[in-house]
């Protein structure tokens, strides 16, 4: 596995590469992450991860600066996984970039609480298309919003990569993978589960009970156990309009604080 650490380095290492399949990441790596790999495998010859934390998609209360930084457990996860390329770039891929705005998926969801962080991923994950020309780019659908923001982003702009989704890992316990999972205190941690348990509740009975008591009732029930949603969608998978009829395919999607975590989960019924 070689690492890439500028941007020059990067087109001319991979100029004679047209299978490429890109993982991007801002590191601290996790068996999620680390999935995304297996499934670029599939699609792919050669896999390039990228790691690189991009402050353009943090919010001021967001914490950049504590974001964990990891890279040489990384770097030995990644090798481990069969990826062959890391691209690592400095800050100074950020000069010059070209800003994009996310498309108006980004108003609904999360991007309700963290204004322009979803412009913020699309002119990253623009820059990273730019210099790494890949044919392929692999993204977790633990962040649907944010696969189906770059989704669309490659429809708009009319680049020839294919965006595959990888499903969301989960511990054993159903909570999902998340570096911030972390951040949980221990009573937290044994909380947290509750909130996938309560998706798959919804699922089960998203035919028997009428929309509002399915939501009103998992408010209720996450606020008596001291978690605040900070929504709860049971929307359509590709316009995030809030669905009314459950014959298509359904997103249920939800951001969560549990202390002072915030905490996102889904679950797609195709
Ligand atoms: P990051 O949070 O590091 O996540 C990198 C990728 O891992 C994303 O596609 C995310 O959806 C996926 N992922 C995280 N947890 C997962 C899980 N439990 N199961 C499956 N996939 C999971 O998302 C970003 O970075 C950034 O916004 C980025 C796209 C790199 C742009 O900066």
């Amino acid at each position: 596995m070689e690492v890439i650490s500028s941007e020059l380095q990067a087109k001319e290492t991979l100029r004679n590469n047209h299978d490429i399949v890109l993982v991007p990441t801002m590191g601290n790596l996790h068996k999620g992450h680390i999935s995304l790999i297996g499934e670029a495998k599939r699609l792919g010859k050669t896999i390039v991860a990228s790691i690189f934390i991009n402050p353009l998609q943090f919010g001021k209360n967001e914490d950049f600066d504590n974001y964990p930084r990891t890279l040489n457990v990384d770097l030995k996860k990644l090798e481990l996984a069969g990826c062959d390329y890391v691209f690592n770039p400095s800050g100074n891929i950020l000069q010059n970039i070209m800003e994009h705005k996310a498309s108006d998926l980004s108003n609904k969801m999360c991007g309700k609480t963290r204004p322009g962080h979803f412009d913020g991923v699309v002119t990253i994950v623009g820059k990273l298309f730019d210099i790494i020309k890949p044919q392929h780019a692999v993204f977790g659908l633990k962040d649907y919003q944010q696969f189906l923001i770059i989704k669309k982003f490659v429809t708009q702009n009319h680049l020839d990569i294919k965006i595959t989704g990888g499903p969301i890992i989960r511990e054993r316990d159903g909570l999902a993978m998340s570096s911030r999972n972390n951040l949980l205190t221990p009573e937290e941690r044994l909380i947290a589960p509750i909130i996938y348990k309560k998706l798959l509740w919804i699922k089960d009975n998203i035919k028997k009970l009428p929309k509002e008591s399915l939501i009103k009732d998992s408010f209720n029930f996450f606020s008596s156990k001291g978690l605040m949603a900070e929504y709860l969608t049971i929307c359509d998978p590709e316009t995030l309009a809030e669905a009314n009829n459950y014959d298509g395919s359904v997103l249920i999607a939800i951001a969560i604080k549990l202390g002072n975590v915030r905490l996102i989960d889904n679950i797609l019924i195709d």
